[in-house]
């Protein structure tokens, strides 16, 4: 985790905020691997994308789907938990959601911990749609 930690921190750099000044840097592992986001602002505002978006984004075009620990860094004081579009992303990928672990920090050194479970109790997975099937999100079938 500390490494993950690490990442995010170090991603946070890259954040482009022009509009909000709120950075937000993420690292997620996904199949055993890293991958980092950070939110991209538009001057359309409504275009800007979030910290843990891009993370999950960069990995599944990369190749692996299943999620398992998410760090993120922001300014914030206590650290902020992720957004609820984000919270509906994270929830794809995790064929597990009470194993992953939701990593929040800031540069004083604070530290939030939930599991994604927590964060998004009974969310959409999915199960509901006719073609589903009784699988996590991310074991179904890619086409
Ligand atoms: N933001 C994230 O990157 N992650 C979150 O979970 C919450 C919000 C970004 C979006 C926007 O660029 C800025 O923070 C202010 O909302």
């Amino acid at each position: 985790m500390n490494d993950l930690i690490a990442r995010a921190i170090d991603a946070q750099r890259r954040a482009y905020a022009p509009y909000s000044k709120f950075r937000v840097g993420a690292a997620i592992t996904v199949d055993g691997q890293p991958f980092e986001g950070a939110n991209i602002e538009n001057a359309s505002y409504g275009l800007s994308i979030c910290a843990e978006r891009t993370a999950v984004f960069a990995a599944i075009l990369a190749g692996p789907h299943r999620l398992e620990a998410v760090a993120i860094c922001t300014d914030a004081s206590p650290p902020s938990s992720p957004c609820g579009a984000c919270r509906q992303v994270l929830l794809e990928f995790a064929a597990d959601p009470a194993r992953v672990t939701v990593t929040s920090v800031n540069p004083a050194g604070e530290a939030r911990t939930w599991t994604l479970a927590e964060l998004i109790p009974d969310g959409f997975n999915g199960r509901e749609l006719p073609a589903a099937a009784a699988t996590a999100p991310s074991d179904r079938e890619q086409p």
